[in-house]
């Protein structure tokens, strides 16, 4: 859809003067290793793309929100007092949590038309959800002039999706889709939201994010699952060492020790993958600033080796690309990034293997699976933020 198109949508959607109309962007993201952390209290390393979606808002005087997505036919309509988690409301339920958990918070407007347009996968594991969370509570945020930090607006988009969208994710998405650098990938310390910006030095390589195609249709019940069986592994743990706070609390050095209580091989090796996939992470952010991406890679592979083999949360289609891409000479790391069960991988390859990369995991993929992979050759930019007035200049003027 071009800008033309966009804007003709939102004027049939919302008529009146444009430039009454205000634009955010909140990007999508990839984590490049730290999975299944967050939610233990333990380190990740995502980066915001420069992919996600725009919001076009015009503000209300009536206590109503109306919501319309240039993927959806449907408008959704609610009165800002009666919010409540609808089936049929698909997407719109991610915005009208963003509103439940800021009208809670204290932060309100009268009401607004929102148009949503995104460019990314929905369903993909890049975080299409956050990116309309977090944008929507960055528009009233700005709308209000409440003045939240973007830290506290990324907290209450994941109060919206655990309290009322009712996914129980940790914080990684939301913070590193409000929080992101142009090149440069977050360390978040999960428990205490500390981090640091490692520059992404990749010269002469291109991050690859590569889609299975494959919706992750088992995730919120499997994620669900995972969590608790960290939770469980934890307990165990906690009986005969009280002062463990959570999983990202035990070193690999400790690991022998402490985990010998745990008496369910299936919850140790889930522990086993948090606790060395949080050393990992640590590692992977020094050895990037070091610029030392080869060494980056290997952790990658580790990092994919553990969410398959202990964590299980691959499957045959992130499997298989991501052994497509090992074979692949030039490919220095590749992994599943995200929740997992379907969704994408991400991967650095040598600039002039992309096409050898891209035709070989494409063949193998095909072949094991049936399904055709889609290749994104992504650049890492800046989290959420209004739309620059020049940036607008260029849009509007395609309407006139
Ligand atoms: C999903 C969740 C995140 C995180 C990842 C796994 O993306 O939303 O909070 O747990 O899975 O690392």
């Amino acid at each position: 859809m071009t800008d033309a198109n966009i804007w003709q949508r939102f004027l049939a959607f919302s008529p009146g003067d444009v430039s009454q109309v205000r634009v955010f962007f909140a990007p999508g993201r990839v984590n490049l290793i730290g999975e299944h952390t967050d939610y233990n209290g333990g380190y990740v390393l995502p980066a915001a793309l420069t992919v996600g979606t725009w919001a076009f808002v015009r503000l209300r005087e009536d206590g109503v929100y109306r919501f319309a997505s240039t993927a959806f036919p449907q408008v959704v309509t609610v009165q800002k007092g009666d919010l409540n988690y609808k089936l049929e409301d698909d997407y719109a339920n991610y915005p009208k949590g963003v509103v439940w958990a800021m009208e809670k918070a204290g932060v309100s407007i009268p009401g607004a038309d929102i148009l949503y347009h995104g460019n990314l996968p929905n369903g993909a594991g890049l975080s299409s959800s956050a990116s309309i969370e977090v944008v929507t509570a960055f528009a009233i945020n700005e709308l209000s002039g409440a003045g939240l930090s973007v830290e506290r607006l990324t907290l209450l988009s994941q109060e919206a999706e655990n309290q009322f969208v009712g996914v129980n994710c940790g914080i990684m998405d939301q913070f590193s889709v409000g929080m992101g650098r142009a090149d440069h990938a977050l360390l978040l310390q999960c428990a205490t939201l500390h981090y640091r910006l490692v520059p992404v030095q990749a010269p002469g390589y291109k991050l690859v994010i590569t889609n299975t195609n494959k919706r992750r249709v088992l995730s919120d019940s499997k994620y669900n699952e995972r969590r608790q069986e960290c939770e469980a592994a934890l307990a165990q743990m906690q009986r005969a060492n009280p002062s463990l706070t959570c999983l990202a609390d035990v070193s690999v050095e400790d690991w022998e020790r402490l985990s010998a209580v745990i008496d369910d091989e299936r919850l140790r090796k889930r522990a086993h993958h948090v606790v060395f996939e949080n050393a990992r992470t640590q590692r992977a952010a020094t050895l990037l600033e070091q610029g030392n991406l080869r060494a980056f890679g290997e952790l990658m592979n580790e990092s994919h080796r553990s969410l398959r083999d202990d964590y299980e949360v691959t499957g045959p289609e992130l499997d298989a690309l991501v052994e497509a891409a090992w074979t692949v000479e030039g490919c220095i790391g590749s992994r599943m990034t995200g929740a997992g069960f379907g969704g994408c991988t991400v991967s650095f390859v040598e600039a002039p293997q992309l096409p050898v990369f891209e035709q070989v995991v494409a063949e193998r993929y095909i072949e094991q699976t049936g399904w055709a992979p889609s290749f994104y050759v992504s650049d890492i930019g800046d989290g959420v933020r209004e739309v620059t007035s020049d940036e607008l200049a260029q849009l509007a003027k395609s309407i006139l």
